[in-house]
């Protein structure tokens, strides 16, 4: 008998590339602010939401903004970042990626959950908009993971409990709101090496030896 019914995947640096291109968004707001900011501390932010993300960074810092001026920072990274995605083709999906969630969709309803606002954008760039079942992302979340929020309203969308799916991430934000919300997960690149991910990947193929 088969463990799970549905797969949820994250985005960003699960299915592509984006989180280098959020990092080097935010590596030039934080330069221009004479922050400290490097990809180790970068690993933070995976999976956290914009504006978490942005008082991570000034946190680097002393100094404190005002709503406003944190507004117009995180406006001028996702200018920064969209810019970055505007270059995104179908090219930027690897065989092995492509080829996997080409073999799990003969066998699973697949979903997206992701905290990012430019989920659907995304997608779009990629030729991927029309391949998941579900897609639930930062614009109809109320809190970011760890909250387990996305991945709960992915499940109800799916029609799945959260034991029968499992989740796919590569942040320790994601590998704690799976475990939260009661779903196993696989973790990937900077999560394959946390204690909390019920299975440990290399590479987005290694689930086709565990679904
Ligand atoms: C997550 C990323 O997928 O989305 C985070 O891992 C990012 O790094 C978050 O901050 C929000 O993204 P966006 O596109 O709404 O700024
Ligand atoms: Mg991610």
């Amino acid at each position: 008998m088969r463990k799970y019914d549905a797969v949820i995947f994250d985005l960003d640096g699960v299915i592509c590339t984006t989180d280098e291109y959020h990092y080097l968004a935010w590596k030039e707001l934080a330069d221009s602010l004479a922050l400290p900011f490097d990809r180790q501390y970068n690993n933070r932010l995976r999976g956290v939401s914009r504006i978490e993300s942005l008082n991570l960074i000034l946190a680097l810092g002393e100094r404190q903004y005002s709503d406003e001026e944190k507004q117009a920072m995180a406006q001028k990274k996702n200018d920064t970042y969209r810019r970055l995605l505007e270059r995104m083709s179908p090219a930027d999906v690897s065989d092995d990626v492509l080829s996997t969630l080409k073999a799990l969709k003969e066998k699973y309803p697949l979903a997206i959950g992701s905290s990012s606002r430019n989920t659907k954008f995304i997608l779009s760039r990629i030729d991927l908009l029309d391949f998941f079942d579900v897609i639930v992302d930062g614009n109809d979340i109320s809190a970011s993971k760890p909250d387990p929020e996305v991945f709960l309203k992915a499940a109800a969308a799916l029609g799945r409990k959260p034991s029968l799916c499992l989740v796919v991430e590569d942040a320790a934000a994601g590998i704690e709101a799976a475990g939260k919300g009661g779903f196993d997960s696989a973790g990937i690149g900077d999560a394959s090496r946390l204690e909390g991910a019920t299975y440990h990947i290399e590479k987005l193929s290694d689930l086709l030896g565990i679904l």
